[in-house]
């Protein structure tokens, strides 16, 4: 446990929080078909002007939380936002607690392998200071390079600051513990074996694939954005659905900043490397994907593939268009890393110039409570 200075969460003024909470009261009895509106709106209008701020009901947190996921522009998988399941932990902010009921969010995600999109929205005053449940350390070799994933050298970095000890034989995929940051404090978590779902990667075609000891975890829980719904924020709402293989191998293990495996994998396919013009790089990319979406296929995990994904994402596109809703997109990250052009998407355009709520939002730099210190977390 480390000192920070004390937290400061910012609510937003009064009357823009009426006028948040106004237009989603609205749209949540309007998509719901739930009667009693103007009775609700006239509630939650005094209790602003009472208190300052109000309470969502567990219903409209749901829906909420769904239509954050809808709403999002960079996400290519939203089609199955109504399947966003959500807990409402909004009475648990200590942080022995956050961690106990993150593994448990680890463990229903999971299922099995037969991964459910999940969010677990937690109590104010705390926050994740981890951008994903789950990430791979990154440490300088000694000469030079990297060892592990470069793009949690921060991370990294900043954990060791608040005391943690990588293990003595620093590896590659080395889980980093969570940090838990609640009244000026952070609190290192390690995270146990059974929470961890890792997925070895091995090649239907080249058995010479599975030296290359190549792995990724199954669960991607994005556990930094904050949750805002109706004006109120929550900082503390990790959400997971499951990956899509371009995400992992075609860029986690392929980025030359990231772990930069295509020339290992042209060797152990016996790719001529030596010239461009060969496209071992384009030949390497193809069948990392090919392994992963093997290995998870044989592991029974769930992991969807960029062809399908982008139909249905089209086909979202298309229910969105007939309930007269405007689909916000950001192209570069909707179209997939490997083969764009074949996807429907390619030839589509977004746009994402709407505000649209409720969203999942970076938090400003100045709301950080550690960030309005004059001294570092240590
Ligand atoms: N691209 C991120 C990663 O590779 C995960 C982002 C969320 N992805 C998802 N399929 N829900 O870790």
């Amino acid at each position: 446990m480390s000192q920070a200075p004390a937290l400061v969460w910012p609510q937003p003024a009064a009357e823009f929080l009426w006028a948040e909470a106004r237009t989603f009261l609205r749209t949540f009895h309007a998509e719901t078909g739930r009667p009693g509106l103007r009775v609700r709106l006239r509630q939650v209008q005094k209790e602003i002007a009472l208190n300052g701020t109000y309470r969502l009901s567990c219903e409209e947190l749901i829906h909420g939380a769904q239509l954050a996921w809808r709403n999002s522009a960079r996400c290519v998988g939203r089609a199955y936002w109504p399947a966003l399941r959500v807990r409402d932990l909004r009475h648990v902010s200590a942080p022995d607690e956050v961690f106990a009921e993150l593994r448990t969010h680890l463990h229903l995600a999971w299922n099995g392998g037969q991964i459910k999109p999940l969010i677990s929205v937690f109590g104010p005053g705390v926050r994740i200071i981890n951008d994903q449940l789950i990430r791979y350390a990154a440490y300088p070799d000694g000469s030079g390079g990297w060892q592990g994933d470069l793009q949690n050298a921060d991370l990294t970095a900043r954990l060791r600051r608040s005391g943690w000890e990588p293990p003595a034989q620093p590896g590659p995929f080395d889980v980093l513990p969570l940090a838990i940051e609640a009244a000026g404090n952070v609190h290192l978590y390690p995270l146990g074996l059974q929470e961890i779902q890792e997925v070895h990667f091995q090649h239907p075609a080249y058995p010479a694939f599975a030296a290359l000891n190549l792995k990724w975890h199954a669960l991607p829980v994005i556990s930094d954005l904050r949750l805002e719904v109706g004006g109120l924020h929550f900082d503390c709402a990790p959400f997971s659905g499951w990956y899509l293989q371009t995400e992992i191998a075609a860029r986690n293990l392929a980025d030359a900043q990231r772990y930069d495996q295509l020339p290992r994998v042209a060797q152990a396919l016996g790719l001529d490397t030596r010239r461009e013009r060969s496209l071992w790089r384009d030949r390497a990319l193809l069948e990392l994907n090919v392994a992963v979406l093997h290995s998870f296929d044989a592991a029974g995990v769930k992991l969807a593939d960029h062809h399908s994904v982008s139909r249905h994402f089209v086909r979202f596109e298309q229910k969105e268009a007939r309930a007269n809703r405007a689909v916000q997109g950001r192209w570069s990250w909707l179209i997939a890393p490997l083969s764009p052009a074949t996807s429907p998407i390619w030839h589509r355009q977004y746009s994402e110039d709407a505000q649209v709520r409720p969203a999942f939002l970076k938090v400003p730099v100045l709301d950080h409570p550690s960030s309005a210190a004059t001294c570092p977390v240590h």
